[in-house]
């Protein structure tokens, strides 16, 4: 069984048809990457199968169950997380409790514990502190424990978001474009840090992007999107040699160089 399977998904915003016809499978522990030009329907794709929008057509099960419907957070404790194109984190937040708290949306402590100090919710505390420290560290971040994400470099920013995303250790990860923004050694820098968390969680990844390097270095299968639809599936290789891939391209050398 398809750890994930869209079948035939569709969206329209009022007239407009931002996805079409979209399959997509992805298996336990792969990395499948999603490109294409500005515009094309990559963030609404996952904002789909995320349950942002509810799809006007089509099918998506996550690990077997039909998820259409369901609240973005119900979707999330199945156990798919995501990163957001333009990160979301708190201001008055620190980058510890924003890990944290990512954690305390997966427990329950039940009546007593929530108002009570429990042995077990203490023990339940330092348990969530440890994984979270964890977490921070498996992105290098972990010395911005006790910062608010405002006072941290770009880069460390977007990899506390991913250390949050990462620490329920889902199935599935969704990452809608880590290394925007990034200069070429901060891209290079991610590419292995996806690799590494990869190589730790076994976790499935599907991951938007714009940089062809990040797909060609990461991922086993890639898609191609333009203007909704799907024009080009196949291996990396594959991909960069499409004529159809380097049209849709053509002009747009600089951004994905
Ligand atoms: N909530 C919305 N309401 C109406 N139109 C929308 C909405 N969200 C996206 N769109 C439109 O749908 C199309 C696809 O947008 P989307 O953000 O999915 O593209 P993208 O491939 O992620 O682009 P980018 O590379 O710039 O992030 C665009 O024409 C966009 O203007
Ligand atoms: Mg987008």
């Amino acid at each position: 069984m398809s750890l994930l399977k869209v079948t035939s998904m569709t969206h329209k915003f009022g007239g407009l048809l931002a996805v079409s016809e979209y399959n997509l499978t992805i298996e336990p522990g792969q990395i499948v990457g999603l490109i294409g030009p500005n515009g094309a329907g990559k963030t609404t794709v996952f904002n789909l199968i995320t349950g942002i929008y509810r799809p006007t057509a089509g099918r998506i099960e996550f690990n077997g169950q039909d998820v259409i419907g369901l609240a973005p957070n119900r979707i999330a404790s199945l156990g798919l997380a995501r990163t957001f194109q333009e990160m979301r984190l708190w201001r008055h937040m620190t980058v510890l409790e924003h890990v944290k708290m990512a954690c305390y949306a997966k427990i329950s402590y039940g009546l007593a514990g929530a108002f009570l100090q429990t042995p077990k919710r203490r023990r339940q505390e330092q348990e969530i502190e440890e994984r979270a420290f964890a977490s921070l560290k498996m992105f290098g971040v972990d010395q911005f424990a006790s910062q608010l994400p405002v006072d941290l470099p770009y880069g460390a920013a977007r990899r506390v978001e991913m250390a949050r995303a990462a620490v329920t250790e889902p199935k599935l990860l969704f990452l809608d474009e880590p290394t925007v923004g990034m200069t070429p050694e901060e891209m290079m820098a991610m590419i292995e840090i996806i690799r590494d968390m990869h190589n730790k969680l076994k976790t499935a990844i599907f991951l938007i992007e714009h940089r062809l390097r990040v797909v060609t270095e990461l991922c086993q299968r890639v898609q191609t999107l333009v203007f909704g639809q799907v024009i080009a599936e196949g291996n990396p290789e594959e991909i960069q040699n499409n004529p159809e891939v380097i049209k849709a391209y053509l002009g747009e050398e600089k951004v994905v160089a």
